[in-house]
């Protein structure tokens, strides 16, 4: 870290700052950029944001959006506006949701998000049209029965991307056309669409939603292949095969769910060689699910929420020397994150806490965006 302005730390509503985080060396004394640490959102709102020093840096910050709570949350929605500048639907724009019964489309939730972004100048990144989860039931019936599996797996993605089309109303920038269709071991995953369609699907997919949209960014996005190993060798290996024949994939997109504690997330070195070996493809590479889950360490409150800054300023810092264009974070405040659903354990995984007010997580981020 160069550069480092330190400015007094406030403690305050229990939250004090340990030692490690972000290269504090003198006990009480934080460095943030443009902010007081003690800054929440009773406070006054920070005089930067995510977003902005994002956009200073060439790189969107994006969040996950829950439909509820942007309806429900006066907060909610004036965070999201204030701190990203990219969109990505949690849930709504996911085949069940998008074609409940086959043929009808169903777009009113997704774009009511659509609309809040666009509104306020964000883009959105589509979430997702090919995978093995959040399926509706008709879709699962006609790929297991082998029949039309192929047009019907052609058919939601043409509906989808010709609702979004960069040249219409309700423009997407970027979709994850296929996620998770790696294993953990590297080996292709044994899916609805692989049993039904065989490896090729992988190429057709990419091909079809480029003939709908062909200004559409199209990206693979998995997880677990953020640092160099196996899986990430597999992920490597298949996007140069796609790129290798011609198949229009543009990007590739690195979830980031990962955790404090020892090998929870990957070393910066590992980051770095694998996202340079990504964009020697030719492709963009975006992170597109981040959250850092607390669970997975040890040590008190401070300490575990200084190392979940430590954890998020590593891996942002490392993403934007090695040319990430786009940063997204699963969810932002603790109050909405998938976290606790999917492990079954509390956490506090996001930036912002279930007050919606910003963690060491969040001030660690702006400092790195700001140069630090
Ligand atoms: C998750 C959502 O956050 C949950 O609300 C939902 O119940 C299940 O899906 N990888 C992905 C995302 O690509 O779509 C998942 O989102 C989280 C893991």
């Amino acid at each position: 870290m160069t550069a480092l302005r330190p400015v007094r730390l406030t403690r305050r509503a229990g939250l004090s700052v340990g030692a490690s985080l972000v290269g504090l060396s003198t006990p009480g004394t934080a460095y943030a950029v443009g902010e007081s640490a003690s800054m929440n959102r009773q406070d006054h709102a920070p005089e930067t944001s995510l977003r902005d020093l994002g956009d200073a840096r060439g790189i969107r910050i994006g969040a996950a959006v829950s439909s509820r709570p942007l309806v429900a949350e006066p907060a909610y929605r004036e965070i999201l506006a204030r701190e990203f500048s990219s969109v990505t639907c949690e849930n709504v724009m996911k085949p069940s949701f998008l074609q409940p019964s086959q043929g009808r489309f169903d777009f009113q939730a997704a774009d009511a998000i659509v609309a809040f972004a666009t509104a306020h100048g964000m883009t959105i990144r589509g979430h997702t049209l090919v995978w093995h989860n959040q399926n509706p039931a008709w879709l699962e019936r006609v790929a297991a029965s082998g029949e039309n599996a192929s047009a019907a797996l052609r058919d939601h993605i043409t509906g989808v991307l010709t609702h979004y089309r960069n040249d219409g109303p309700v423009p997407v920038l970027a979709w994850d056309v296929v996620n998770e269709a790696i294993t953990d071991t590297g080996a292709l995953r044994d899916t609805l669409w692989a049993r039904a369609l065989g490896p090729g699907y992988l190429a057709d997919v990419f091909r079809w939603a480029n003939e709908t949209d062909p200004d559409a960014r199209l990206f693979y996005n998995d997880y677990g292949a953020e640092g160099m190993g196996r899986k990430a060798d597999a992920v490597h290996a298949l996007l140069r095969g796609l790129v290798q024949d011609g198949v229009p994939v543009h990007g590739v997109g690195l979830q980031m769910h990962v955790g404090i504690g020892a090998r929870q997330s990957p070393s910066r070195p590992d980051l770095a060689a694998n996202i340079a070996r990504l964009r020697a493809l030719g492709l963009e590479v975006h992170v597109t699910e981040m959250d850092v889950k607390l669970q997975t360490g040890t040590g008190t409150d401070d300490e575990r929420l200084a190392e979940q800054a430590q954890v998020y300023a590593d891996i942002l810092g490392t993403c934007i020397e090695a040319g990430v264009t786009s940063f997204t974070f699963w969810g932002f405040t603790d109050t909405h994150s998938w976290i606790p659903g999917f492990t079954g354990k509390p956490d506090g995984a996001l930036p912002f806490d279930t007050a919606y007010a910003p963690k060491p997580a969040y001030h660690a981020l702006t400092h790195v965006l700001a140069g630090g």
